[in-house]
């Protein structure tokens, strides 16, 4: 049975711009993303700016990114009758109205006042779950309790400390979060020339850094008498942050300290997908975090047919970096993707419109998403298969 909600996303979300526009009314949000783009570098300062935009190096994996996806074409199937879409997928046996999660993004303040609150309100709208960063500006619960029943999972930023990390995990639990994503692709910051080049890392000017301040075993590594000095969380923080020398080992200590799903972040080789599959993970999440960490590195969307043939179907992979448009969710979930995270488009939208400018990015994506899926005869989520691609010529 399909659920009638979402069977005609696409036409709805069509339908109310062009009716508005019939009364003069243009969207606050632009629907191209280059638009959307430009339009949010024009009201962020250019510190948020080069933060959210930015990427390591030369930025070249941001554009192998995009032309990982300029490698695959869509061939639609006609007279296939996907007059009804039904959207949803199952995902560690819970059900989601689309195959859509909010990728965890830190610092989201830097964007909008509305900040982490804002994307919750919107994720929620939607019904995405959305992925609390390690590097949020709000501590967990209050972002939780702003996401009132929808499903939240949370990313785990592993640092120095295990005991820390133990209790990040055990808060996360608390707050309700039904997954924990280990990002495994920052054990060091990446090289990022526009942040470098204004001198400008948040984290140091007490920004992003809400879930270690707000947690008690943080709280116990802080020189005592610091309370009231401004500067004492991110110097604690600096000495805690990333840990170069994590290892298979190290993670596996996580079993031990919660029964939740655990999906591992910025897999990008068959041989990293089998060893987590081995070591018992739950998910895996093919990511280049968006670019931000290695120049030069592969297109997420190239690793991402490697990574599903070495799980062959024993867990879920998820798929972001580089997601711009509804065609590039429909081309992740073709090759394999059991969902697919937004990074900066929602950022964006944030930055123009609050929590109502990123969940119109998302409702955007979701209804273009549903268009092309009844444009080339895919009624469901799993009618999406390899068989939709071709070679880009
Ligand atoms: C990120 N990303 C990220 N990932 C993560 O695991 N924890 C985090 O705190 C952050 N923070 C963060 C901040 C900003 C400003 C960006 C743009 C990204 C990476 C994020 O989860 C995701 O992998 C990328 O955003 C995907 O790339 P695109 O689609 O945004 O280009």
């Amino acid at each position: 049975m399909t659920d009638l909600t979402f069977t005609r996303l696409g036409a709805d979300a069509q339908n109310a711009i062009y009716l508005q526009g019939l009364q003069g009314a243009r969207p606050e949000i632009p629907s191209a993303f280059a638009n959307l783009e430009t339009r949010a570098r024009d009201v962020m300062s250019p510190e948020a700016w080069a933060y959210v935009a930015g990427g390591a190096g030369l930025e070249s994996t941001m554009a192998a990114n995009r032309c990982a996806f300029d490698r695959f074409a869509i061939a639609p199937r006609m007279l296939h009758g996907a007059a009804t879409r039904d959207l949803r997928v199952t995902l560690f046996g819970q059900s989601l109205p689309t195959p859509l999660l909010t990728a965890p993004i830190g610092v989201l303040d830097l964007a909008h006042a509305h900040g982490d609150l804002g994307v919750a309100r919107a994720a929620a709208k939607l019904g995405a779950p959305m992925i609390i960063s390690s590097q949020a500006s709000t501590p967990m619960a209050a972002i939780a309790a702003e996401l009132g029943d929808n499903p939240r999972w949370f990313q785990l930023y592993w640092g120095k400390s295990d005991a820390l990390a133990r209790s990040f995990v055990q808060r996360a639990e608390a707050c309700g979060c039904s997954a924990i994503v280990i990002t495994l692709d920052t054990t060091m910051l990446g090289w990022r020339p526009r942040d470098l080049d204004l001198g400008y890392l948040p984290f140091l000017r007490g920004r992003g850094i809400a879930q270690y301040t707000s947690d008690p075993v943080f709280q116990t590594l802080l020189p005592a008498g610091s309370e009231a000095n401004e500067f004492a969380g991110p110097m604690v923080f600096t000495q805690v942050f990333s840990e170069p020398a994590l290892d298979w080992t190290r993670i596996r200590q996580i079993r031990d300290w919660t029964k939740l799903p655990v999906l591992l972040k910025g897999i990008l080789r068959a041989d990293d997908a089998a060893m987590a599959i081995a070591e018992g993970y739950d998910g895996i999440m093919v990511s280049n975090h968006g670019g931000r960490q290695i120049d030069g590195a592969i297109g997420a969307l190239t690793a991402l047919p490697e990574v599903v043939a070495a799980v062959g179907g024993k867990a879920p992979v998820l798929f972001d970096s580089g997601v711009r448009c509804g065609a590039d969710i429909f081309k992740a979930l073709a090759l394999g993707a059991a969902a697919v995270c937004i990074g900066r488009p929602y950022v964006y939208g944030l930055a123009l419109g609050g929590d109502h400018g990123a969940a119109a990015v998302l409702t955007n994506l979701a209804a273009e998403l549903d268009l092309t899926m009844g444009l080339s005869g895919c009624a469901r989520i799993a009618d999406i298969t390899p068989a939709v691609l071709r070679p880009a010529a």
